[in-house]
């Protein structure tokens, strides 16, 4: 590259440089919303607070669907392709043995709702639906109500 063109790029990106920071300054003030607030991209945060799970009383459910939370430890519960440390004592086999509730019938139903003599595919990462009970608040403030027809009233 000849010294004239560095020059031109150079004049180029610084162009760029103000452009983007413009847009951005725009963005700020215009009240944009995001989960960092209003800091710096370049400002460091406090590390997230660790939420611990609550054991003992289970939480109730909020609506008939939900997963229930997990009301135990889960932090070295391996689950691949070769071992998931939950059915050891959750499956149909164990469970009366480890005195835990067994999976849900639903469990064993494939993608079309057929029934399977194994947990499906759908069903074998359990963590993707069970979280462990928190007193974590919502990201986000919501005004969840579940269906009045679903109360006893
Ligand atoms: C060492 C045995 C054991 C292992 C391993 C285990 N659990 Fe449990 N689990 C239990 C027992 C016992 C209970 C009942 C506890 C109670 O009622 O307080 C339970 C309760 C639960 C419940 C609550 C069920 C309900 O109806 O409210 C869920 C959900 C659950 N476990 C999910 C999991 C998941 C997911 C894993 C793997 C990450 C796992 N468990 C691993 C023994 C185990
Ligand atoms: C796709 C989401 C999903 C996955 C993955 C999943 N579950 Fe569930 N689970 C649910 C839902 C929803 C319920 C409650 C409604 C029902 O019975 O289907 C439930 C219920 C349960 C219950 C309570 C059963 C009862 O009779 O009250 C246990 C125990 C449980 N699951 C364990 C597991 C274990 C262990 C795994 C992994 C092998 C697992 N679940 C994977 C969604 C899931």
């Amino acid at each position: 590259m000849n010294h004239s063109r560095m020059k031109a790029t150079a004049g180029w990106s610084g162009l760029l440089l103000i452009v983007v920071s413009l847009m951005a300054s725009l963005a700020w003030a215009g009240g944009m919303d995001s989960l960092r607030q209003a800091k710096p991209l370049d400002a460091g945060d406090l590390p997230p607070q660790v939420h611990r799970f609550e054991e003992g009383d289970r939480y109730a459910r909020d609506y008939v669907q939900q997963p229930p939370l997990v009301p135990h430890e889960v932090e070295r519960y391996q689950i691949d392709t070769r071992a998931n440390r939950c059915l050891s004592c959750h499956s149909w086999a164990n469970y009366r043995q480890e005195m835990a509730p067994k999976v849900s019938r639903t469990h064993f139903q494939g993608r079309d709702g057929q029934d399977q003599a194994n947990i499906s595919a759908r069903y074998y990462f359990c963590n993707q639906c069970h979280v462990p009970q928190t007193d974590a608040r919502p990201l986000i403030d919501n005004h969840f109500q579940p269906l009045r027809t679903l109360h006893a009233d």
